[in-house]
């Protein structure tokens, strides 16, 4: 391994190759997977990734492609063999190009998620991706976990919203798809191939985003609802009166405000009283303000004649709307705080939400006396997490050692609903056991030939997505 780092440092120069201080790389967000990696490496453009690369080729190094190490599943973790590097890209943090009469932007994978944001909206544009971690996470790693967000129910997910790609393949050859084109039926469409596939296929360098016209009116509330079911009516209503200026719903339970006023206590109340379901609502258009805000509370009033929300709270102001949001976007911390809580990522049809959470949260409590479900999401997607954080009295390692079996009382009720065990946060090292116990062996078979045939010698995150 002296050669290796020798020749690694030849290319990178010293400061950019680490092998000490390495803990913020070795270790994922929740602090749940820890790896030890042989070295950091830190190329500043595709031509040093692609050097690299052929590199580790060379040395049989596998290599762990590493974002904003935002990820929600240990896919940017390195094992702890000591033998993998973490390729950072972090440093591949360059605008190539807007073209602004495409409605398109080229940026380096390193660029952080709210940078793209800030640099649309500086030329009248909107990109939508927009999540929780965008202050950190990297348009690669967005494009690596095909990332859903907050703007779905509208835009699409990262998958819809990638124009274009360049891909260093396992072997160092640069697969240039920079193509900013709406229209390409030449063959297979390789881009989709690599959007989510969670680094086992190639290091993504640069992609071709989408744009959208700025919207200038914007309006965010939060209501109150007695049910999923009724939110899910209030879904179907907003959507028929706002059409496609209905961006956002997500859907909040009582435990996930509790938690957030626990470890956030200067989060302000919007709504009066308690209510066992909150949801979030946002619309937003390129036309006046009034108008949306007119047409927005106009469908509000007929769903609280229908009884279908009890009560609602409209952002008078964007620091307010702000607000709102931040309750929403604050849950995930606060479940870091509050200690150990079984994740779930799961999606089944809208339609069924209602029903699958009446079936599952009794499950749950008649395992565990006590048990803390903690649902929150993207509801107008179908997707939620489901989030089993643990009954007063246990410590955070004995409620641990409960994971199998809490996952198999919710997935299997999400395979009952043919639904999804990971919506938008990808498999990681997370979803090993899923993957094997609900995946279908011949998809399974597929992907792994197509893993063959990229990477032979399986150098590129071994270990995430395809398992045994
Ligand atoms: P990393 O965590 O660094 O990596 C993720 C995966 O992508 C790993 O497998 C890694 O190997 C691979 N990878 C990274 N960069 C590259 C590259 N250039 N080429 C090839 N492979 C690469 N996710 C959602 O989908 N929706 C949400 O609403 C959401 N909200 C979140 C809120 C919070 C507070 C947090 C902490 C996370 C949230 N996430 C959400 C999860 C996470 O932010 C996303 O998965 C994000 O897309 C990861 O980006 P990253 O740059 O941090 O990637
Ligand atoms: C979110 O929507 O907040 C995220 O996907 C993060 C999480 O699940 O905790
Ligand atoms: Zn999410």
């Amino acid at each position: 391994m002296t050669d290796f780092l020798t020749r690694a440092r030849a290319l990178l120069g010293d400061a950019h190759v680490l092998t000490e201080g390495l803990d913020a790389w070795a270790a994922d967000w929740r602090g749940k997977f820890i790896g030890a990696p042989l070295a950091v490496l830190r190329p500043a453009d595709t031509g040093e990734v692609a050097a690299l690369v052929r590199l580790c080729a060379a040395h049989r190094v596998s290599i762990v492609p590493q974002g904003g190490n935002t990820g929600m599943c240990g896919g940017a973790t390195p094992d702890d063999s000591g033998r993998q590097v973490v390729l950072s890209l972090g440093r591949l943090n360059r605008i190539r190009h807007v073209d602004l009469l495409n409605n398109t932007m080229t940026a380096d994978a390193g660029c952080i998620l709210q940078t793209l944001q800030d640099v649309a909206a500086g030329h009248d544009r909107l990109f939508p991706l927009s999540l929780g971690a965008q202050g950190s996470c990297q348009i690669g790693g967005n494009i690596a976990t095909n990332a859903g967000g907050v703007q779905v129910l509208r835009y699409g997910n990262t998958r819809d919203l990638v124009m274009g790609l360049e891909v260093v393949l396992p072997d160092g050859q640069v697969l240039d798809l920079l193509r900013g084109l709406r229209k390409d039926n030449t063959g297979y469409d390789l881009r989709q191939l690599f959007i989510g596939s969670e680094g086992t296929l190639g290091i993504i360098t640069a992609a071709v985003l989408k744009l959208f016209p700025r919207p200038h009116a914007n309006v965010v509330a939060l209501a109150a609802t007695t049910s999923p079911q009724h939110a899910i009516e209030l879904l179907a209503l907003m959507r028929s009166r706002l059409g496609d200026r209905f961006t956002a719903f997500e859907l909040i339970s009582d435990a996930c405000v509790a938690m957030v006023r626990q470890y956030f206590p200067q989060t302000p109340s919007f709504l009066a009283g308690e209510h066992p379901w909150s949801v979030l609502m946002q619309a937003s258009d390129g036309g006046e303000q009034q108008a949306l805000e007119a047409a927005f509370q106009s469908a509000l009033e007929s769903a609280l004649e229908t009884g279908l929300i009890e009560d609602v709270a409209i952002a008078t102001s964007e620091n307010q709307a702000a607000g709102v949001w931040a309750l929403r976007e604050t849950i995930p911390e606060a479940q870091q705080h509050d200690g150990a809580n079984i994740k779930h990522d799961i999606a089944v049809p809208v339609s069924g939400i209602p029903a699958f959470i009446d079936e599952v949260v009794p499950l749950l409590h008649a395992a565990y006396d006590g048990v803390r479900p903690v649902i929150f999401g993207h509801c107008g997607d179908g997707n939620l997490h489901f989030n089993v954080s643990r009954p007063p009295g246990w410590s955070t390692a004995d409620w641990q050692e409960e994971t199998d079996r809490i996952n198999d009382i919710v997935l299997d009720a999400v395979a009952r609903y043919q639904g999804s065990f990971s919506a938008e946060h990808g498999l990681g090292q997370l979803r090993r056991n899923a993957m094997l116990r609900y995946k279908a062996p011949l998809e399974r078979e597929v992907m792994r030939k197509i893993k063959q045939a990229l990477d032979p010698e399986s150098l590129m995150n071994p270990g995430k997505v395809i398992y045994g």
